[in-house]
């Protein structure tokens, strides 16, 4: 088992958070990429500290996140109309996070004229960023004494996305881009003082003549996340927060499933501290089960939120969202056994689960725990259509899947148990995980 330090790559994390956040929201596919990577090289040519330009970069990728709450089927243009409402939810969300509080800040008000922020009191934040010891050497010459940085006007970086959102979508798909800059730029410097603050209009102006930039904003932004992240490592902590993260993004897209990846994580957690799992296995159970829907995001709301009984081929296309949990997990390095936990979790012990139809042996015991956590949490909890359902009735439900081999008697039986203790948990992150998700949704109604 897993004893030596989990550690992942800054830069795999943040493509995982890439991909979750482009499946969503098809139609919004490379937006947040976009504007992230013009934001990013506005704060470059004002030659701003380094990690200033990352932290722009990252603010600029999770600007829309509060939208999560609007579902699939919202348009970029509907995103875009309620944009500033978005950016606060978006805050929300963030400040819950400790890795993410700096970014919150920048977040809250990347939708908000440049004049209004120059009536808002935000101090300056200090926030630990770079672990010196694993930079690349060319940088950490250049950074070295910036362990615990102080960003005097976090509201500059929030416009620099304000104007970096604005110009994205002024490109008009059907025109060639560098046919557009002059006309972009000159549209832009109507706003400057205004809405955008003037300095944030010459760091976009300085950029007219470098083609190079227009062109990947265009077309090749997708390397974003390979070339611009550094490639540090993470530790456990930070990698809990964000998979909590990615499940609330997973959880949200529906009502139906606003606290379904929180209730698991904390009952697979809880399972495996009583199953004898040590404190690193019990966090990477918990990071498991923040992302074993993963694939999810990409399951159409009708299928997600119908009340009744699925068709054979509505089954189908939900089956996917297994294998897309897998599929997606494999990108991160050093998620092996995380990615097994989390993406078997519909294998049966009888052979007769899916993806992969493993047997007894094969599968797992991480997995099986996550299997018998998923079913406890998804009858368990409320749902619009219906209540969670009783404890005797939770019990006797996962006795029969138990003696049907679908689910381990093992991990089953220490759950009826231990019931009290593993439904508190889950109870608890639930309720946490409903009030994020009513705020979210009160800000961006
Ligand atoms: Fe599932
Ligand atoms: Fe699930």
């Amino acid at each position: 088992m897993s004893n030596n330090a989990l550690m992942v790559s800054q830069r795999d994390l943040w493509q995982l958070v890439d991909a979750a956040f482009d499946l969503i929201h098809p139609e919004v596919h490379g937006h947040h990429q976009q504007v992230g990577y013009l934001a990013y090289h506005m704060a470059r040519a004002l030659n701003l500290p380094i990690s200033h330009q990352f932290l722009t970069l990252q603010s600029a990728y999770l600007h829309d996140i509060g939208g999560a709450v609007k579902g699939q089927d919202i348009s970029l243009i509907e995103i875009e109309n309620i944009s500033r409402r978005v950016a606060h939810a978006s805050a929300d969300i963030l400040a819950d996070f400790p890795v993410f509080n700096a970014i919150s800040v920048i977040v809250r008000h990347c939708q908000t004229p440049y004049r209004e922020t120059r009536q808002l009191q935000v101090p300056p934040l200090h926030f630990p960023m770079l672990d010196i010891s694993n930079l690349p050497e060319e940088i950490s010459g250049i950074v070295e004494k910036v362990a615990d940085i102080t960003l005097q006007d976090p509201l500059f970086l929030s416009n620099l996305i304000h104007l970096a959102d604005d110009v994205v979508l002024m490109i008009k798909p059907d025109t060639p881009i560098l046919n557009q800059v002059d006309k972009i730029i000159q549209a832009v410097q109507k706003g400057a003082g205004d809405s955008y603050a003037p300095q944030a209009v010459r760091a976009l102006a300085s950029l007219a003549g470098d083609e190079c930039i227009w062109l990947e904003l265009v077309y090749s932004t997708d390397r974003i996340v390979e070339e611009l992240i550094m490639d540090r490592k993470v530790n456990l902590d930070a990698i809990k927060q964000v998979a909590k993260l990615i499940g609330m993004i997973i959880d949200f897209r529906s009502p139906f499933t606003a606290m379904h990846s929180a209730g698991v994580a904390a009952s697979a957690r809880s399972l495996a501290r009583l199953a004898g799992m040590n404190e690193q296995e019990c966090d990477m159970m918990e990071i498991a089960g923040s992302l074993h829907d993963l694939g999810k995001i990409r399951t159409p709301s009708e299928i997600l939120e119908k009340p009744g009984k699925l068709t054979p081929e509505e089954f189908n296309v939900m089956k996917e969202h297994a294998f897309f949990s897998d599929l997606l997990l494999s990108c991160v390095g050093g998620f092996n056994e995380i990615r097994e936990w989390a993406a078997l979790h519909h294998e049966k012990l009888n052979g007769k689960g899916y993806p992969y139809h493993m047997k007894d042996g094969e599968i797992p015991f991480g997995s099986q725990i996550m299997a018998v956590a998923d079913v406890f949490s998804a009858i368990t909890e409320d749902r619009p259509y219906r209540k969670g359902m009783a404890e005797e009735r939770v019990k006797s439900i996962l006795q029969e899947n138990a003696e049907r081999g679908e689910l381990s008697k093992l991990i089953t039986d220490l759950l009826i148990a231990n019931f009290d203790a593993v439904n508190t948990a889950r109870d608890h992150a639930s309720r946490e995980a409903g009030k994020r998700y009513f705020r979210a949704m009160q800000k961006t109604n």
